[in-house]
């Protein structure tokens, strides 16, 4: 597990509302949501054991000194309250990516804040209306900082948690390093028209990991959050046969990924349990395949220890979640739309339009800018017209069309949608999520109520696709 923060640093406390008691009537103050986790973050540089024994310690950029940083835990309908420094020697912000938060406390530079500029600190302060995994990250020059090591998971848990013997949580992450562990230099344009920054060194929790201690029979509840720059996980359970009972956070009907990898885009997170069936003694290796066969790795194994293997006791199959409170999309009034991403290399773009005037392909990569929606590539995000904008409350159907060579998980800040439709066909469980993997060829269709007033960026979350112009803005009146 990742080193959790103390309850000494999560200082619990009753917020100051300036309201009597009394005034209201005891019966009318939420008791959940008057308590509050405040923490501090300070992103700045550090060094980690990251490839461990044998080899020299990596300098990183992180949070609290840690990678992944600490792990936030609070409860739903809680607020959160995070200061946070920036030690760093250029601007930064933190998104908390997934949750459902003013526009303000979202972390996008200009669009929700001024950056954080270094030495200087900037208070979030949110309610946390959904249970789930998430995780938070800078939204400044992201590639780099996201890269160098600044992310963290945020656990907001359930009311009423599944059963479960253990929790673990898997931070996973792709680092590109160098023959001394040294993290290899940013800023390739290769890497923004291609795949993005696929590393060589896949790691959980901030090390690469042989075994993950298990007990024979012991149910586990998995928390997967990809953190990656660029690389995809799909995972493959030998042995074992997990259920997906949660994704980006948001609970889904509980099934079993059955012989399918648990595919996870940069930004995406799973729930699951997992019935450890294996022996005493045994090992059950997860399996990394999503860029096929030629470049399938272990990414860890289950190492059962040698005691007597736990007697079943509980019901096969997971009670399901209670759902965050999220509005339903009413898909036959929606309004529709339609997204179309090109560019990149292999992808035929010829030219797009940037700051008024069409350029070509040449042009737009002289100025880093590789991809368009709509044949539109952003110039500065926040003063671009929106990409889309939605009536408060209304219902929205985004059809997400890719033209490009590579895949792309795109990311809609302050809303989850229902993927509904995947190429055509009803996708399964239709589940709410934040972030959709929108494959080579594929035409995928999200549903959801824009109920969050503000500007949100829309923004693929291969981080130097998003540095080269793959975002845009959808405002919310
Ligand atoms: Cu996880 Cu716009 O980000
Ligand atoms: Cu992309």
């Amino acid at each position: 597990m990742v080193e959790q923060l103390s309850t000494t640093s999560t200082r619990r406390r009753f917020l100051q509302t300036g309201v009597a008691v009394s005034a209201l009537g005891a019966a009318s103050i939420d008791m959940r949501s008057a308590v509050a986790v405040e923490i501090e973050l300070t992103a700045a540089e550090a060094t980690i054991p990251l490839v461990g024994e044998g080899h020299p310690a990596t300098d990183v950029w992180a949070f609290n000194d840690r990678v992944p940083g600490p792990v936030i835990r609070a409860r739903q309908g809680e607020r959160l309250n995070v200061a946070v420094t920036n030690g760093l020697s250029e601007p930064t912000t933190v998104h908390w990516h997934g949750l459902r938060i003013p526009v303000g406390m979202d972390g996008v530079p200009h669009l929700s804040q001024p950056p954080i500029k270094p030495g200087e600190t900037f208070t979030y302060d949110f309610e946390l209306k959904d249970a789930g995994t998430y995780w938070y990250h800078p939204h400044v020059n992201s590639s780099e900082q996201v890269g160098r090591g600044l992310h963290g998971a945020l656990i907001v848990e359930e009311a009423n948690p599944p059963e479960v013997d253990r929790e673990l949580l898997w931070v996973l992450d792709d680092w590109r390093l160098d023959q001394e562990a040294a993290i290899a230099p940013f800023g390739n344009m290769h890497d923004a028209s291609h795949n993005g920054r696929l590393g060589n060194s896949a790691t959980i929790n901030g090390a690469i990991r042989d075994v993950e201690p298990v007990r024979a029979g012991e149910r586990v509840r998995l928390r997967l959050i990809n953190v990656a720059n660029a690389r995809t996980f799909g995972l493959a359970f030998r042995d074992l046969d997990p259920w997906v009972i949660a994704l980006d956070g948001q609970p889904v009907e509980p099934h079993r990924l059955g012989e399918q990898a648990l595919t996870l885009g940069v930004g995406m997170r799973a729930d699951l349990i997992i019935d450890m069936v294996g022996k005493p003694e045994s090992e059950s290796v997860v399996i990394d395949g999503h860029y096929g066969a030629n470049f399938a790795y272990e990414l860890i194994r289950f190492s059962y220890d040698d005691a007597p293997s736990l007697p079943p006791r509980f019901d096969d199959r997971p009670v399901a979640l209670l759902p965050n409170p999220l509005a339903e999309p009413d898909i036959a009034s929606a309004k529709r739309h339609r997204l179309v991403f090109e560019g990149g290399a292999m992808g035929g773009m010829t030219g797009a339009m940037m700051g008024g005037r069409r350029m070509s392909m040449r042009e737009l990569a002289g100025k880093g800018r590789l991809w368009a929606i709509n044949g539109m590539v952003p110039e500065e995000i926040y003063r671009e017209p929106p990409m889309l904008t939605a009536a408060r409350d209304s219902s929205q159907i985004i059809e997400l069309v890719n033209r490009t060579a590579f895949e792309h998980p795109l990311h809609l800040h302050g809303h989850s949608f229902r993927v509904i439709k995947r190429d055509g066909r009803d996708e399964p469980y239709q589940p709410f999520r934040d972030t959709v993997l929108l494959g080579v060829d594929e035409t995928i269709e999200v549903a959801f109520v824009a109920d969050n007033p503000g500007k949100w960026m829309f923004h693929c979350h291969v981080l130097e696709h998003q540095g080269s112009g793959m975002m845009g803005v959808i405002e919310v009146l």
